[in-house]
């Protein structure tokens, strides 16, 4: 996927699937220019992925791939950030989450949708090698 098709994909109207992780957006977390730097939202993001993942793996999981990531919007300082979860795929070690960033800027009702991309984390053992998914016990749900 070239990087104008990635920014072209379709926009969500409204958060969906499960809140992994929830913070606010603060100072130490901002760019000299006062928004807020790409690399937190993404760790927050995989963090956030790391948690759903883990549960469905009832595992330690370790992130092996990012990919169609897009930042659409800028966050800023104040912003209210929720992560959420949607699970696109279980393979035999591995389990691929789409992940949405979407933010609540404070005196605003609406959310918007920051960023998204699709996480892929991988199931290991006490050693950090991977072990299977135990997909038959596993929820589709991480909550
Ligand atoms: C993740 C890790 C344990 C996988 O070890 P490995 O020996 O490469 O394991 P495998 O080749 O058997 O792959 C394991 C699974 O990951 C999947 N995978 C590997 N590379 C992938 C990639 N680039 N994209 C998507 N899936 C990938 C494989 O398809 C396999 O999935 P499956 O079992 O569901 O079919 C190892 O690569 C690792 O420790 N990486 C570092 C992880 C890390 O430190 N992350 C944080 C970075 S800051």
């Amino acid at each position: 996927m070239t990087d104008t098709q990635a920014t072209a994909a379709p926009l969500n109207t409204e958060p969906s699937g499960d809140v992994c992780i929830r913070m606010l957006a603060m100072p130490a977390d901002a760019n000299a220019n006062g928004d807020i730097f790409g690399g937190w939202l993404l760790s927050q993001m995989d963090l956030g992925g790391g948690v759903f993942a883990s549960k469905i793996a009832s595992s330690r999981t370790v992130t092996v791939a990012i990919e169609a990531m897009n930042f659409r919007k800028p966050v800023f300082v104040g912003d209210l950030v929720s992560v959420h979860a949607n699970l696109v795929r279980i393979g035999r070690t591995s389990i691929t989450v789409h992940l949405e960033a979407w933010v609540l800027r404070r005196k605003e009702v609406q959310s918007i949708l920051v960023t998204d991309g699709n996480f892929t984390y991988v199931a290991i053992d006490d050693h950090g090698h991977p072990q299977a998914v135990k997909a038959a016990d596993a929820p589709t749900r991480a909550t």
